[in-house]
């Protein structure tokens, strides 16, 4: 039986069953252990390839935890790298704009001091007026920049303690199976909420919820039995995991869906049918596979198309969350149709996670209860609780050895 209580708990014993301390969620002091031990040290996914195709394009990532932009370039060599956006004379951007293509150098517009995109300083306007700076040790101040399978990480920390390769080894042979070619940014939201980071991602990291807050929308396009959802696989992968979610017996779109779906696929209607593996490809667990990247990324895989949601701290009860659909280009206007259906059937189940995210959050900081409970369904959202544990453990008790 595929559905046994506790199916999840006995493959993974090393996940406690316990209550979980609100103070987590609540605690500024633990807000910034978390900012110092997983956000200053994990690799951390900040965009895509496809925000900057070409040489000499570049975006900004504002990272509020760490109270810095980066401006991210893709070099004339191919290379992508990551910058503080920070002039090194007194301080000011060095990109202004959200985006762009800085045609080889990035002038800072405060008094015209000059970078290349390799982050060297290649002109001090009226040099001879500073005559102790020297140019070779006055270049952007560089973060560790990689990129795998069109997914840009940056990692914070002046040595990372692993690679990118090796912080995505547990799921990259996996999730490298799909085929990431061929797709556009079709569509992308941006949400301010006041929420702490991890009830925002816990929301996403089980699907048990979908047959109550979400009865009028995704609940539509799973399996349901009786009143409960049953998880097509969980599997924790180190500090990753994935959910598969299974297809309904029978999914009957609304007409507005079924005129969309004629023109091309959309989520809701991705999500209701079943994924098939062929060769060497991707192997679903369900119709609609959901990986978690830790700390702070989702990547959701479907059959014909990915979305990813980014969740940035901001404070102990802010956090922003970034959605963002990656879609075949529309070649007509019945697929620009299927495709804008698509987005705004995503909405409704977003604003849903988004009321119900931020009543939480309040009331978590009311001192009412002490501790929250995960069941065996929710077994992802643990897993991103104890994996930030073992980073604070890990984080601070190193740092008392070495003082
Ligand atoms: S702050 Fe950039 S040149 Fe002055
Ligand atoms: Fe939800």
């Amino acid at each position: 039986m595929t559905d046994a209580p506790r199916r999840f708990m006995k493959r993974y014993p090393e996940e406690s069953q316990e209550p979980i301390p609100i103070e987590r969620y609540t605690s500024e002091d633990y807000f910034k252990k978390e900012r110092d031990a997983v956000f200053r040290r994990k690799w951390l996914n900040v965009g895509n390839t496809l925000q900057a195709p070409n040489p000499g394009d570049y975006f900004i990532v504002d990272l509020d935890i760490l109270e810095t932009s980066l401006v991210v370039i893709h070099g004339k060599d191919g290379i992508f790298r990551a910058f503080h956006n920070m002039c090194s004379h007194r301080g000011a951007p060095v990109a202004w704009d959200k985006k762009g293509n800085c045609k080889g150098y990035l002038a800072c517009r405060f008094h015209g001091w000059v970078y290349d995109l390799t982050g060297k300083l290649v002109q001090v306007t009226d040099a001879e007026n500073f005559p102790s700076v020297k140019k070779e040790e006055n270049g952007l101040a560089q973060v560790h920049c990689d990129v795998w399978k069109s997914f840009i990480f940056i990692n914070m920390a002046p040595t990372p303690e692993e690679t990118l390769t090796e912080h995505l080894a547990p799921v990259s042979d996996d999730i490298g199976r799909f085929d990431f070619e061929g797709f556009t940014p079709a569509f992308s939201y941006r949400i301010d909420e006041n929420v702490n980071w991890k009830t925002l991602q816990e929301a996403q990291l089980e699907g048990w919820h979908l047959p109550y807050l979400h009865e009028k929308t995704l609940a539509r396009a799973v399996k349901i039995d009786g009143r409960q959802y049953r998880h097509a696989g969980i599997e924790l992968h180190g500090l990753h995991g994935v959910l598969g979610s299974p297809p309904p017996d029978t999914h009957e779109l609304s007409p507005t869906a079924a005129l969309a779906s004629q023109f091309g696929t959309g989520t809701m209607q991705a999500f209701g049918s079943k994924s098939e593996t062929s060769g060497d490809g991707y192997r679903f667990r369900g119709s609609f596979d959901f990986w978690h990247i830790f700390p702070n990324l989702f990547v959701g895989l479907l059959n014909g198309l990915y979305f990813t949601f980014n969740i940035w701290p901001v404070a102990v009860d802010r956090s922003v969350w970034e959605i963002k659909g990656y879609y075949p280009p529309v070649k007509n206007a019945g697929e620009l149709f299927a495709r804008e259906y698509s987005k705004v059937s995503l909405r409704d189940p977003m604003m849903e996670d988004c009321y119900t995210h931020e009543l939480i959050c309040a009331q978590l900081k009311s001192g009412a209860k002490d501790h929250i409970h995960f069941q065996d369904e929710e077994i992802l959202a643990r897993h991103l609780g104890s994996g930030v544990e073992a980073c604070i453990n890990e984080h601070f008790s190193s740092q008392s050895r070495l003082s």
